[in-house]
């Protein structure tokens, strides 16, 4: 693998062996590091940090220094998509991400810019270039979009939701309106991960965070062609891992997407997940990241737990879901430690 040190997670990826499970953490690059919160407050906002390459550069890496992870995550978000497609946002303490304008009609289409998205996005790419010459091979960098049906809701409904119900509506009541938009959001994330291969990232993930809101019938037949269409795209650039949260009624579906690894909640068990998306590809996942606000020793056995349950390969060890931000760093270290060791002992 080109000239990485470690490249135990790509090895994993791809199904080759592995001498230990691979771990690297959703979130790993935020607020739970307190060098996060310095750099950040240094930046003055989430979204000059995310646009500063040399401070999204700097957060990205963090991790790897000080929790020892397998991999690194670009520091950005997956809304800077619909941003670089006309819908500007902001993103306020404890409020979450607002974008002024939304999708609601065919009108609101035209409010779309029809440049390349990666015209607005040379930040993200110029921030890869400085990660992969300062992490100089110590690990490989994942880079990563959201999922259409995600990135929909965001734009429809211009915040977070707990029903996202307008953007349901839409599927519903103006079909034509949602697929129009679905395809566009799918164009846009192809040259957006396209360009991210390009500029030197080892890994992918799509991230589609509301899928469990919607049901198997509805995730199929009217998201499950644009996770099609980005796949394939990416097919022979790097790894790919697809994570749909909450999906666990069409993991049979998800499992014949041309990706290499399958993203599980913790709702989803290892045995059961094996046995619905086959050997064919790597899971990766899934402690309940609420198991990091137990001791250090609840940490150690659940993970061991999980372990057991996955086997030792075609497995990346990762939380169900991002680390919540409250958690104890050195709770977050213990888990990484808990899979590094676990493997040590196996090897004794
Ligand atoms: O470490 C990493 O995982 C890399 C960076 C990363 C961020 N967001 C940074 C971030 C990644 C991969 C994301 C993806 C993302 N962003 C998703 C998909 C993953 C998931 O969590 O389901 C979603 C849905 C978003 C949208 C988003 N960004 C929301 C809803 C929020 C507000 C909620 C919150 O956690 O504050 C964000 C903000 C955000 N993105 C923060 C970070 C570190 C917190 C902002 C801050 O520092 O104040």
């Amino acid at each position: 693998m080109g000239n990485l040190q470690n490249d135990l997670i790509i090895r994993a990826a791809k199904g080759l062996k592995v001498e230990r499970t691979p771990v690297w953490v959703m979130r790993q690059a935020g607020r739970v590091l307190a060098p996060y919160r310095a750099v950040r407050q240094q930046a003055g906002n989430f979204i000059n940090l995310v646009k500063t390459p040399e401070l999204a550069a700097e957060v990205t890496i963090q991790p790897v220094d000080i929790l020892g992870v397998d991999a690194a995550i670009l520091f950005s978000d997956i809304l800077v998509v619909p941003e670089a497609m006309g819908l500007p946002y902001t993103m306020d303490e404890g409020r979450g991400p607002w974008f002024e304008n939304t999708i609601r009609s065919e009108k609101d289409l035209l409010q779309l810019s029809s440049a390349p998205v990666t015209d607005h996005l040379a930040y993200v790419t110029d921030a890869i270039g400085l990660i992969k010459r300062d992490l100089n091979g110590r690990v490989p960098l994942i880079g990563f979009a959201g999922a259409p049906w995600t990135i929909f809701c965001y734009m429809v409904e211009g915040r977070g939701s707990k029903t996202f119900s307008l953007s349901r509506a839409m599927l519903q009541r103006d079909p034509n309106l949602a697929h129009d938009l679905l395809s566009r959001i799918a164009d846009a994330t192809i040259q957006y991960l396209k360009a991210q291969v390009e500029a030197g990232v080892d890994m992918l993930q799509l991230f589609d965070s509301w899928a469990g809101i919607l049901n198997s019938e509805v995730y199929n037949v009217f998201i499950m062609p644009y996770m099609h269409r980005i796949c394939e795209a990416m097919k022979d650039t790097v790894p790919l891992t697809v994570f749909a949260k909450g999906a666990f009624f069409s993991l049979k579906e998800l499992s014949d997407l041309r990706c290499n690894t399958i993203g599980l909640d913790w709702h989803t068990s290892a045995s059961w997940a094996r046995q619905v998306v086959g050997e064919d590809k790597t899971l990766q996942g899934n402690l309940d990241p609420a198991v990091l606000y137990g001791s250090f020793e609840q940490i150690k056995t659940q993970t061991h737990a999980m372990l057991d349950a996955f086997g030792e390969q075609r497995h990346i060890a990762n939380l169900g879901h991002g680390v919540y931000p409250d958690i104890d760093a050195e709770h977050l270290k213990c888990f990484i430690e808990s899979v590094k060791e676990y493997q040590y002992k196996l090897d004794q």
